[in-house]
């Protein structure tokens, strides 16, 4: 869910708590349903809107060429989650400006980085011509994969495409179809122990006041109703099920501490909060050898039928 802002013109009261309403026209929020289309539709349109402010807000704690996981700065040249990645071919998926692939490139990898929005990928573009590293770009929907089965060895995204597709499971399935039997894949989300609380980063958000099993998405909309921005939440159980569904073995599931010695906030991640709560969850995972075969002919029928 998004921060919390206060003291701003553009702002409503909803779901407990005052919230930026800035881009889109967006007049409210809601836990309401919302279907693939409808969320597909919203997401791609946000972080098209989004995109400038992202990168502006956001740029320099990521940086240009740099593979930082998560707000609480965890960097994958400390953790290797990914394993080794010299020769790998590497599937970043919503990469936004695709500053991980390109961490990943001048370690010797072969990235190819994808995004729903052009927005996001017109920054990746830009800071491929002023780092000097090119990585390849494709603009396309997590939920349909525009790329060979079993084609790559790695797969990886750090905040991107899963909380925002209606049909997580479907994404796991496809992120299945491409990696090759043994692939890594590797993803961080916001934690779901959050959606209890506002994306509040004071003390206003230590007070669950939504219920953990409540799956009903986290909707803004406009004032003909029509969603702009969607996000969904899966329980840890409802992940690791999906997970395991696509054929894949659970290796490890991080909860990063929050640092010490780091103050920056990034909406409602905060030292304060992150004291107490966990922020993040990166689920390391690994395609089963044995079922991989089975669920990758199950996900290529379904997108062929
Ligand atoms: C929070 S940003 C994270 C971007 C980047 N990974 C980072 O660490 O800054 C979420 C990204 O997911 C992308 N995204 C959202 N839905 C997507 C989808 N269905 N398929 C691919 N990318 C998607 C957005 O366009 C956006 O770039």
């Amino acid at each position: 869910m998004r921060p919390i802002i206060t003291s701003t013109v553009a702002a409503t009261w909803a779901l407990g708590g005052w919230i930026q309403l800035s881009k889109l026209n967006a007049v409210g929020v809601a836990r309401r349903d919302a279907d693939a289309a409808e969320s597909a539709r919203a997401n791609r349109r946000w972080w098209d809107a989004d995109a400038d402010d992202y990168q502006a807000a956001h740029g320099a704690f990521l940086g240009d060429a740099d593979f930082v996981w998560c707000p609480e700065r965890v960097r994958e040249s400390d953790v290797h989650l990914l394993g080794e990645v010299a020769g790998r071919r590497i599937l970043e998926v919503g990469c936004g400006a695709a500053m991980c692939s390109r961490w990943l490139a001048a370690a010797g990898a072969r990235p190819v980085a994808f995004d729903v929005s052009s927005g996001m990928l017109g920054h990746a573009q830009a800071l491929a011509g002023s780092t000097g590293i090119d990585v390849p770009l494709v603009q396309a929907d997590a939920q349909f994969l525009p790329f060979a089965s079993a084609s790559f060895d790695i797969a990886f995204t750090a905040f991107g495409a899963v909380p925002f597709v209606a049909d997580s499971a479907r994404l796991m399935r496809e992120v299945a179809r491409v990696l090759r039997p043994g692939g890594r894949w590797v993803f961080a989300v916001t934690h779901p122990m959050r959606w209890m609380f506002l994306d509040d980063p004071g003390p206003d958000g230590l007070t669950a006041n939504t219920s953990y099993f409540d799956r009903t998405p986290y909707v803004e909309f406009d004032t003909s109703g029509e969603p702009t921005y969607v996000e969904h939440h899966r329980t840890l159980g409802d992940r690791i099920r999906e997970l395991v569904a696509a054929g894949f073995r659970l290796v490890d599931l991080i909860e990063p501490d929050w640092p010490a010695d780091l103050i920056d906030e990034w909406g409602q991640w905060s030292p304060f909060r992150g004291a107490i709560l966990p922020g993040t969850a990166i689920y390391v995972c690994e395609l089963d050898q044995r079922r991989s075969r089975v669920v990758a002919a199950e996900s290529e029928r379904a997108r062929i039928g």
